[in-house]
Parts: C-alpha cells; structure tokens; sequence
C-alpha cells in the first residue's frame, strides 16, 4: 500500500494516450508528463502525435509519437509492444478518442450506429486488451476511459452515441472486475460539457449560456479539468479505486430542472 506521503508524481512511471490532440488528449499528456510520466503519443494525424511528444519533451520528460489508426486491432497491440519496450514497463493507458455523430432515431442508419461505435467504443476495448495483457505481467497499471454524460442521460440525436458510451462504461466495469486481483484498476471519467476545439464555438456564445444555465456549477469545462482527473486515476492516489465512472461536469448529470430556481412545490 502507498506510503500516507505519497502524492501525484509519477517520476519514472510510462503512460499511453490514444488520441492527443489539441483538448483533452494534449492536456492529459501535458499533466501526465508534468508529473514526471514519460509518455507514448498516439493519434491518426502524424503531427498531432509529433507535437504531443515535443510538449512531453518540453516539459522535462520524454514522448513517443506513434502515427496509426486505433480501430486497427494489430496497430494498437503494436503501440503496447513500442511502449512496453521503450520504456521497459506501462503504468497507465488513457483513451480519450471519440465523437459524437449525431442522428435523430429516425433518420439513424447503419453506417452511423457502425461509425459511433468504432469510434467510440472500439479504440477504448482494444487499449483496455493490450494494455491489461503488460500490466497483468508487472502486477499493476490503471486503464482510463473517456464515456460521455450522453452515456446516462439522453439527448435529441445521441441514440447511437451514448448506447456506445454506456457500452464503454459496462466493457469498463466487466474490466475492472476481471483485473482487479492482478492489480490492474479500471475507470472511467464522463465529461459533461467541456471547450475542446471542437465546440469552442460555445464560448461567449448564446448556447453557451443557455448549456450554463444548465449546469450547477454556472460554467463549462476544460479540457485541463478533465486531464486532471486522468492524472488522479493515473496515479497511487487512487489505488483502491476501480470500476468508476467520474463525473467531470459541473454537476450536471445530479440536476433535476426546476421551472425557475425559486420554483416550490405547493
Ligand atoms: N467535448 C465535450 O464536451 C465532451 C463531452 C463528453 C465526452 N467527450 C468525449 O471526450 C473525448 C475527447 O473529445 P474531443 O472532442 O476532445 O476529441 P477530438 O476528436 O478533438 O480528439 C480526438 C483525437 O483523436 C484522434 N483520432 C480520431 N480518430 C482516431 C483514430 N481512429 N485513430 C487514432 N487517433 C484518432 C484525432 O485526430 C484527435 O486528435 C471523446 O471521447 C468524446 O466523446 C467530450
């Protein structure tokens, strides 16, 4: 068991991200390697992978950029076998890749329900798979998986992506209970909604303000709160947690609306 002095660092400790661009993938490298772990840099587009192992370098640690496709079951397992052999062990995978694909029930086809499965379901099982397979070996490691708070409550056009989400997290905790007296833990962290690039349109915005008004907390997220709680679960500090799903989302999926907040019932 972890000394009571232990804290985040993880000086000496080898991480994989899958998918690190510009957003939660890049700040959870930025805080991965901040805290000493020396990182593997994965993504689709080679210059993405590239920067992401340049700011590992930068902050004093050391990357590795690997350039492939993570629905590709022989180029996932290969990035384990790199890491694994470069850093000569693998302490923490973290998944982030994934998007939402949106489409009404109705107008929903095959082809969307494949695509947001493969992309959100299919990259997170094959680095859980491989990952597990290294950590089993050395007795330890911390798998993190990105779900979505669209995985628990619903919303016009998420259909095919939170039944992949909420797959994600019930792949997750059947990983947990399968890993667990390997030492091997397992979770997941359920971003509610955060400014990445992609929706960095919301800022300052009018539907910006209206998800605000939403949320108990009166903001969005960043991408930095998010790779933060990857850090946690990355690290010791949570060594006896395992099959959890982390609420990121400023309370958002514990808010019942009320017509107004003066609102009382008679
Ligand atoms: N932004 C939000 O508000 C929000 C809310 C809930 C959940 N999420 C989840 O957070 C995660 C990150 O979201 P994001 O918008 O920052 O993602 P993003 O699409 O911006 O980043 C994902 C990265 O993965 C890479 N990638 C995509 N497909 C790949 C593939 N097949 N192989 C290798 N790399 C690939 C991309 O190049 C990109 O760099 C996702 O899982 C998303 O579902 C986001």
């Amino acid at each position: 068991m972890m000394a009571q002095t232990d804290v985040l660092g993880l000086d000496g400790a080898a991480a994989i991200v899958l998918g690190v661009g510009p957003g939660m993938g890049l700040e959870t490298v930025r805080v991965l390697a901040s805290a000493g772990a020396r990182v593997t840099c994965v993504d689709l587009q080679e210059d993405i992978a590239e920067s992401a192992k340049e700011l590992a370098a930068e902050l004093g640690s050391e990357g590795m950029a690997l350039t492939g496709d993570a629905t590709d079951r022989s180029f996932v397992d290969s990035v384990v076998e790199q890491s694994v052999s470069r850093w000569g062990r693998l302490d923490s995978s973290v998944s982030i890749i994934g998007r939402n694909q949106l489409a009404t029930l109705e107008e929903s086809t095959d082809e969307n329900w494949t695509s947001n499965w493969d992309i959100n379901l299919r990259p997170p099982l094959l680095l859980t798979q491989a990952s597990a397979k290294a950590m089993k070996k050395q007795g330890s490691g911390s798998i993190v998986v990105i779900t979505s708070i669209n995985g628990t409550l619903s919303s016009p056009r998420a259909a095919a992506y939170g039944a992949a989400k909420a797959g994600l997290v019930s792949m997750m905790r059947t990983a947990a209970v399968e890993f667990g007296r390997s030492g091997v833990r397992v979770n997941a962290i359920s971003p509610g909604v955060v400014l990445t690039p992609r929706i960095s349109f919301l800022a300052g915005s009018e539907e910006g303000a209206q998800f605000e008004a939403r949320i108990p907390m009166g903001r969005l997220g960043s991408p930095h709160e998010i790779a933060n709680t990857a850090l946690f679960l990355a690290s010791p500090m949570s060594s006896y947690v395992t099959g959890q799903v982390i609420g990121v989302d400023g309370g958002a999926s514990v808010a019942y609306q009320l017509p107004t907040p003066e609102w009382k019932q008679h």
